[in-house]
């Protein structure tokens, strides 16, 4: 499945928000980002209804705040960072009490088996295969390591999570993470005028 990330369109927001609801893609990724969790600051402006399913990452401190903020658009996932100093178990409660799908997502150089404790209670995983904070950024390699693991223990425990990767994923590093379930892709597809034609090349 392939989720695109609208981050990179900055110019006629409205037109290219449709041409991207209009295309085969799978989901809507919104990245939301605070300016404290990352530098940069992002919100989603609530002015265009999407039809396709909303995945939404947060990569902000106060989570709670933002899960309040978003849950309005109704996603399919709210994704937030295991890196945030807050309690984690409250959020995946709250995300279920709300009944929004749970994902947590990892940093590059953040250890994995911090997420140990959470695979049996989650829907998602979110690699990130670059720094989070910004789009147009080079593939990490160790990436597909994380995400083979991550589908090996899903296996031996019966794990229902689904594994999404983003960042740096386009058509030469596709093949690198075959065994993530999303590739949220950004600037390889918002780059281009023609949506369509770039995610036929991906799939
Ligand atoms: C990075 C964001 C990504 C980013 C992907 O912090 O989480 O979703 O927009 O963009 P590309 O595909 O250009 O790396
Ligand atoms: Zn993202």
């Amino acid at each position: 499945m392939i989720a695109v990330s609208i981050l990179g369109i900055k110019e006629d927001k409205l037109n290219n928000y449709k041409k991207i609801d209009n295309t085969s893609c799978d989901y809507i990724h919104l990245d939301v980002m605070d300016g404290i969790f990352v530098e940069n600051k992002v919100d989603f402006d609530f002015n265009y209804n999407f039809n396709k399913k909303l995945d939404i990452h947060l990569m902000v401190k106060n989570v709670e705040e933002y899960i309040n903020k978003y849950k309005v658009l109704n996603p399919e996932f709210i994704t937030f960072h295991i890196e945030v100093e807050e309690d984690i178990d409250k959020l995946i409660k709250i995300l279920k009490d709300n009944n929004i799908k749970v994902g947590i997502s990892i940093k590059p150089n953040t250890d994995i088996n911090l997420l140990n404790k959470y695979l049996p209670y989650i829907d998602l995983i979110l690699v990130m295969s670059v720094e989070p904070g910004r789009g147009g950024q080079k593939f990490i390699e160790e990436s597909t390591n994380r995400i083979n693991y991550l589908k090996e223990i899903r296996e031996k425990n019966n794990y229902k999570y689904l594994i999404e990767v983003d960042g740096g994923i386009n058509y030469d590093t596709i093949s690198k993470v075959s065994n993530a379930d999303i590739k949220v892709v950004g600037s390889y597809i918002t780059n281009n005028d023609n949506y369509e034609e770039q995610i036929k090349t991906l799939k």
